[in-house]
């Protein structure tokens, strides 16, 4: 029977049909992906926390290099930042390597080199938040946990019929409830990802394909024609221009690479000197400002040799990058952390962000 167009529905009730619907769909349509291989806790974590934010096509190549370089916990927590953030480069929000790194080294530290079964040895450790602590020990051991990201919430919102803000409060609680609550008692690490599983392939943010859905039957928005209304999202912000210098300065064979602060965007990662345009400034006068506040050195300015446009998150990035040569001076800085004078050989070592990665590529191809 069809569902009334004004019934509710309630968690609880539809449990046994939910897991039952839900687990043999995933158990029919899930993707081959490599974290899924084994319950190995270690992998899913990386694999989750890779996966925020973050297309699971994008995550597959940098899933499979991080686990050939670090294959265990053990492993993670020994390597250097730098190596992690390499390995990272050009997955966006840093921040998670960072964390993922001081986790591990934590974990090690308090636990030994097996992964703790149990959420509350995991409060505490830096990036695991309740979604990420829920996905790894539902998946890897079995545990009874709940779990909510945008594709199980955007599942959620439209069976229940639920109109508000799922980022906020009441809406928020109350689907954090019924994620708990339709909890099967076997199989939560499938069930868990077969609700992600279902928004990520069925019930898509436009035009969810309601046809192959296996819980049309009991679906409020499907029933009303909410589709397109459930989930209430955010207006997306507005686009913003950023237009940036970078200079590269030669030294003989030599580029001076600099470390940025151990705060904010970026950051340890290394990069060609570079800021934003203030106000009214040119290209070329931000080249020479920045070299002058953030170096000391004293350089002769050269041609522009590149311009790269960059799009993150809301940010379209203008970067202009100019030559320099060195002339005289020794490196000071009270921003960044350290320098170095590389071959460009070099440069592939080096965590960069995405693109300061393309200045370094075309410096290492006219340099072959
Ligand atoms: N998104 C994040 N983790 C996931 C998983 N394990 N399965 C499907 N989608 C996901």
């Amino acid at each position: 029977m069809p569902l009334p167009s004004d019934a509710t529905l309630e968690p609880k009730r539809i449990k046994r049909w939910l897991a039952c619907r839900l687990l043999d769909w995933f158990a029919r349509w899930q993707r081959d992906l490599p974290w899924r291989k084994d319950r190995d806790a270690y992998r899913i974590w990386v694999s989750e926390v890779m996966l925020q934010q973050t297309q699971v096509a994008t995550v597959i190549p940098y899933f499979e290099r991080f686990l050939a370089a670090f294959p265990t916990l053990a492993g993670l927590a020994a390597a250097t930042e730098q190596q992690v953030l390499r390995l990272w480069e050009g997955l966006g929000y840093y921040r998670r390597a960072r964390d993922l790194h001081r986790a591990a080294k934590v974990i090690v530290a308090t636990h030994g080199a097996t992964f703790p079964r149990e959420p509350e040895s995991l409060r505490g450790v830096p990036g695991m938040g309740r979604y990420t602590a829920n996905a790894v020990l539902s998946q890897a051991f079995e545990k009874r946990l709940p779990i909510l990201e945008a594709n199980s919430v955007r599942v959620l919102c439209r069976l229940f019929g639920k109109a508000d803000d799922p980022t906020r409060n009441p809406l928020r609680n109350w689907l954090w409830q019924a994620a708990e609550e339709i909890l099967p008692h076997k199989h939560v690490g499938h069930f868990n990802q077969a609700m992600m599983e279902l928004g990520a392939l069925v019930c898509t943010p436009a035009a969810p394909a309601c046809g192959k859905c296996p819980l049309r039957g009991k679906c409020v928005a499907r029933a009303r024609g909410l589709q397109a209304t459930i989930p209430l999202r955010a207006a997306p912000a507005k686009a913003t221009e950023v237009r940036e210098s970078a200079v590269v300065v030669r030294r003989g064979g030599r580029l001076l690479l600099v470390q940025r602060p151990t705060t904010g965007r970026w950051a340890s990662m290394w990069e060609f000197p570079h800021d934003e345009l203030t106000d009214g400034e040119t290209h070329t006068q931000a080249a020479l400002r920045l070299l002058r506040e953030r170096t000391s050195l004293s350089v002769t300015l050269g041609p522009e040799i590149e311009t790269i446009r960059h799009g993150v998150t809301r940010f379209r990035i203008t970067m202009v990058c100019f030559v320099a040569v060195f002339r005289q001076g020794k490196f000071r800085s009270e921003f960044y952390a350290d320098s170095r004078w590389v071959l460009p050989a070099e440069l592939a070592s080096y965590p960069v962000s995405a693109p300061q990665r393309i200045l370094a590529r075309t410096l290492a191809s006219n340099d072959e």
